[in-house]
């Protein structure tokens, strides 16, 4: 064991103190090249998480997640279920920090940014996570199948009570406009239907509860 590379230990901390840990992180080769590091955005805690891939240029810029032209779309898909940023969601990213030329995560990036996800989750304690693309999906639920697979499939993030729902990443949604029946964009809006009815399930639970 060696006591001075141990990790520190994320889950015993704060959020912000996570949020500024992360801030200065140098964990992989992609600190060099960022800009800001995308940390997340939205209420801690709140029901409803979302988990991107990795920031582009205009979130590296900022420092904001989903702020560029996914972003927007984001945005309106949303809000087309009633969910508005930055106060109904809390939206992360596999990787905090910008990969160059915005190519895919690669798995030793993915490995080395997961403890600040795992942290957030921690902290948000959301009733359902929403895996936008592959990349999502590969760190968060282990799997490498294709998003035609798994997205719409409602599961569990492993080891836990949350319920964790695939969906097309937004920049896939840009690349296929039509919105013809079975289409990426008209499955997005039958998911969206799905998510909108189970927070409207967990509020009616935490609702009862209240008042047993
Ligand atoms: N695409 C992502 O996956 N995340 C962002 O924050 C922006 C674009
Ligand atoms: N293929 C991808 O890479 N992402 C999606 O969201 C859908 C298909």
């Amino acid at each position: 064991m060696d006591l001075f590379n141990k990790e520190p230990d994320l889950l015993s901390m704060t959020y912000d103190e996570v949020k500024s840990l992360a801030e200065k992180c140098q964990k992989c080769p992609l600190a060099k090249t960022r800009n800001k590091v995308v940390f997340g955005q939205g209420p801690v805690p709140c029901d409803l998480m979302l988990i991107g891939e990795a920031p582009g240029a205009d979130e590296d810029a900022q420092g904001l997640p989903f702020v560029g032209r996914a972003g927007q779309l984001l945005t309106k898909i949303l809000a087309s279920i009633d969910i508005k940023r930055p106060d109904d969601i809390y939206i992360a990213n596999t990787l905090k920090c910008r990969p160059p030329n915005n190519r895919t995560p690669s798995a030793k990036e993915q490995e080395a940014c997961w403890p600040y996800l795992e942290a957030q989750i921690k902290f948000i304690k959301p009733k359902i996570i929403l895996l936008a693309g592959s990349p999502a999906c590969k760190q968060v639920l282990k799997s490498d199948e294709p998003m035609g697979k798994l997205r719409g499939k409602w599961t569990k993030l492993p080891g836990t009570d949350i319920a964790v729902l695939p969906v097309f990443h937004p920049s896939y949604l840009l690349r296929n406009q039509s919105k013809a029946k079975g289409s990426p964009k008209w499955l997005t809006w039958q998911d969206m239907q799905e998510v909108k009815h189970a927070l409207e399930y967990h509020r009616k639970v935490a609702e009862l509860t209240d008042n047993l």
